[in-house]
């Protein structure tokens, strides 16, 4: 299984803080199924100074963890306004493939967002992943997430704790059984609240869901 989502490089955003909490994240990974990993440092263009200091920062963190060979780097782009004009803003696609992973603001839905993701989409010929698709409940109307689930040529993700509640398990099952693009991962920080978490999707989600979403990730990686 290739986990996609994940925030296991050492001491560049607010996941692991050490080399020895990324092996440890990395190991139960490993216990959990996993064989190969994207690693996804959060990118806010706000507070980077640019593209090339971000891939920098997050070189120097793959060294420091011994550039592991299951290992491909990406990053998860928040959408903000402008980003897809950002210099170099292609660089940001995980390694050996069209995908780019792009996370919505947790803040009221507007039409620039969609604008952003599919201008980075038409600009590199990218596939914008939407990262953890049920985590805007909060800020975005029933008709806004429509709106974003009705986005084309992009692939949908869930964390694997979308069944916690009745109405995130409510939208990823939906899309599940009305086979939307989709993919799964664990989001994961640290060892804790936020650890790897593969165990509780394999336990509660039909494995051909799993497989297909594997699939489709697959198809995307050289
Ligand atoms: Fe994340």
């Amino acid at each position: 299984m290739i986990e996609a989502h994940i925030h296991v490089l050492p001491g560049i955003d607010d996941g692991s803080d050490s080399v020895e909490t990324s092996q440890k994240m990395m190991e139960i990974l490993q216990q959990q199924g996993i064989d190969q990993i994207i690693a996804t440092p959060h990118f806010y263009a706000h507070r980077e100074q640019d593209v090339e200091t971000y891939l920098a920062k997050r070189q120097a963190a793959y060294d420091a963890l011994g550039r592991p060979a299951n290992v491909r780097l990406g990053a998860e782009v928040r959408i903000e306004q402008g980003v897809s004009q950002l210099p170099g803003i292609e660089k940001l696609a995980f390694e050996g493939s069209d995908l780019i992973m792009m996370e919505f603001p947790y803040a009221k839905f507007a039409p620039w967002m969609i604008e952003e993701v599919y201008n980075v989409a038409d600009f590199y010929g990218l596939t914008p992943i939407i990262a953890h698709v049920h985590r805007y409940f909060d800020f975005f109307t029933a008709d806004q997430l429509k709106r974003v689930l009705s986005m084309s040529g992009v692939i949908f993700q869930a964390n694997n704790e979308y069944l916690e509640t009745h109405k995130e398990r409510k939208l990823i099952k939906g899309l599940m059984k009305d086979g939307y693009p989709l993919i799964f991962g664990s989001d994961a920080h640290n060892l804790g609240s936020r650890r790897p978490n593969w165990d509780l999707l394999v336990k509660k989600t039909k494995s051909i869901y799993i497989e297909e979403a594997m699939d489709l990730l697959q198809r995307h990686l050289d």
